[in-house]
């Protein structure tokens, strides 16, 4: 007798845990599948990335020489006209022959560090907050003048103008440093027809309100991950999400196609990129220890040397600021026009799969890639490690960049309020320098332990 209820009881606690269980649907990681790439040459990529006319139309040479002056540093070692052109900008031939200089993915995926260009380094001192010399207003009067003096300037020029005119002012962030670059394709797909890409003056498309700031991520972590951007929501083929700045000046999709044909090769180079090594000496014996720690306790998200698990984690477990990932949901429209637009069809088929979080992603060379989290928030790895020392308001000095090898991270001062564009204001939605806690249980001698660690990858 006594059995039986016993077993009953028992049995009683297993319904009421399954059921727990069930209506609580505990927050997973989730695995990222392998999808197929196409291989490439990476030599010829890299030519293409930064001499290539993957834009056919820019700023005539002439005016853009006027407006952005002879460069002398040639970082790229290019020759002929681009050899007096800054890094992120390419002398290209339009359709009609004339000669412009259009901007390349090096605006935002390069940077000079300690004199020196890192190419795939994502661009940490970009400045969206405004007042730069493409605005609409500028756009609108090189358009007038060419107009009335030379037609065939104007008529290689009018994709880039139209474009700046109708969209540069709604690129603003609120403070610099942050990258606009999810809004200005979400700006180019609500002004572009996703079967022809045809360019409608209005916006066919509701568009939110808010420009959400993403940091941007180096380009020698593409190689381990199965899927592109922090909220890893690219999947298919990668070629065609590479290749999609040639939305912001395509005429149409006969010319994307033969700008695809080359994306093979830019990601092959964009594949064969190593992150740089730290330049000081490394305390081993710390670096040892700190490694045991990080197998113990991030390896199972980020992984460790060549083992990467590609996950997602859910904001549930990660807690970093949600606006970004959010607005995929938020905003449909934007991902259910790439679905079904071209990039989604033809050979190479590339798509969008939002989730409720973030990729933990590969960090190898993250000793230089501050600073830290999608959204650029925290200026040093020992804060992303310690959560109490993230300051709210900090700024550094864009004139004199300074690294901290210490802390690992950007030199900042922190300050009492919020002001101005160049204080990082954690106040403001999508700016949030919350979550990821998981290094707080540390002392600070593990801390250290595991930021020697950090510095090795
Ligand atoms: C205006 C700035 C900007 C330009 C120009 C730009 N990118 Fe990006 N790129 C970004 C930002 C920001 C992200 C991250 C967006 C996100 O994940 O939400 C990104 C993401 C990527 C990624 C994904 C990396 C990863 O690990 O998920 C690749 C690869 C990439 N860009 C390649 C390119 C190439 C190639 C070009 C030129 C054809 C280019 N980008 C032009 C800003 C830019
Ligand atoms: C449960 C999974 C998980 C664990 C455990 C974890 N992380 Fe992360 N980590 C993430 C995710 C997800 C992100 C991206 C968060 C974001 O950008 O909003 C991240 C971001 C980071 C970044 C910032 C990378 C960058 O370039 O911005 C660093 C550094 C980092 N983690 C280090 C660690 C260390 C060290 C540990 C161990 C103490 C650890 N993480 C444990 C999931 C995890």
């Amino acid at each position: 007798m006594k059995k039986i209820i016993v077993l009953i009881a028992t049995g009683v606690v297993c319904v009421a845990s399954t059921k727990i269980f069930h209506s609580r649907e505990e927050p997973k990681p989730v695995y990222i599948p392998l999808s197929p790439q196409r291989s490439g040459d990476s030599a010829k990529g890299f030519n293409y990335l930064v001499t290539g006319d993957y834009l056919k139309s820019g700023i005539p040479l002439s005016y853009f020489k006027l407006a952005f002056g002879k460069s002398s540093t040639n970082y790229l070692q290019r020759e002929g006209l681009n050899q007096h052109i800054s890094y992120e900008y390419t002398a290209v031939k339009a359709p009609n022959g004339e000669i412009v200089v259009a901007p390349n993915c090096l605006q935002c995926h390069a940077q000079i560090f300690d004199n020196k260009l890192i190419i795939g380094l994502g661009n940490s001192t970009v400045d969206f907050t405004g007042g730069e010399k493409l605005n609409p207003q500028n756009a609108a009067m090189a358009e007038q003048v060419l107009k009335n003096t030379d037609p065939k300037k104007y008529e290689a020029a009018e994709p880039f103008l139209k474009v700046v005119k109708a969209i540069s002012n709604q690129l603003h962030t609120k403070i610099r440093g942050v990258n606009a670059a999810d809004r200005l394709a979400a700006l180019l797909v609500a002004h572009r027809d996703p079967q022809t890409f045809r360019w409608n003056e209005n916006a066919i498309m509701e568009i939110p309100d808010e420009v959400i700031p993403s940091d941007v991520p180096a380009w020698w972590l593409l190689k381990k991950k199965h899927g592109m951007f922090y909220n890893g929501f690219g999947r298919g083929d990668f070629g065609k999400f590479l290749m999609a700045s040639n939305l912001l000046t395509v005429n149409d999709t006969a010319e994307s196609a033969e700008v695809n044909t080359h994306f093979n090769n830019v990601l092959a180079y964009i594949n064969s990129l190593q992150p740089p090594k730290y330049p000081y000496p490394v305390n081993k014996e710390l670096a040892k220890k700190g490694g045991i720690l990080f197998v113990q306790n991030c390896a199972k998200c980020h992984g460790n040397g060549d083992e990467y698990p590609n996950l997602l984690i859910p904001e549930e477990i990660v807690k970093t600021d949600s606006l970004l990932y959010k607005s995929n949901y938020q905003n449909p429209q934007f991902v259910l026009w790439f679905n079904n637009s071209w990039f989604a069809q033809g050979e190479y088929k590339a798509r969008l799969e939002p989730f409720n979080g973030y990729i933990a992603p590969p960090l190898d060379g993250v000793w230089i890639t501050a600073p830290y989290f999608h959204n650029g928030s925290v200026p040093t790895l020992e804060a992303v490690l310690n959560s109490k020392l993230r300051p709210k308001y900090w700024s550094r000095d864009y004139d004199n960049l300074e690294y901290d090898y210490d802390k690992v991270g950007w030199k900042y001062t922190a300050h009492d309020s919020a002001g101005g564009t160049i204080i990082y204001n954690t106040d403001l939605p999508g700016y949030g320098n919350y979550g990821h806690y998981f290094g707080d249980m540390f002392t600070d001698k593990e801390r250290k332990a595991v930021i020697e660690y950090l510095k090795t990858l």
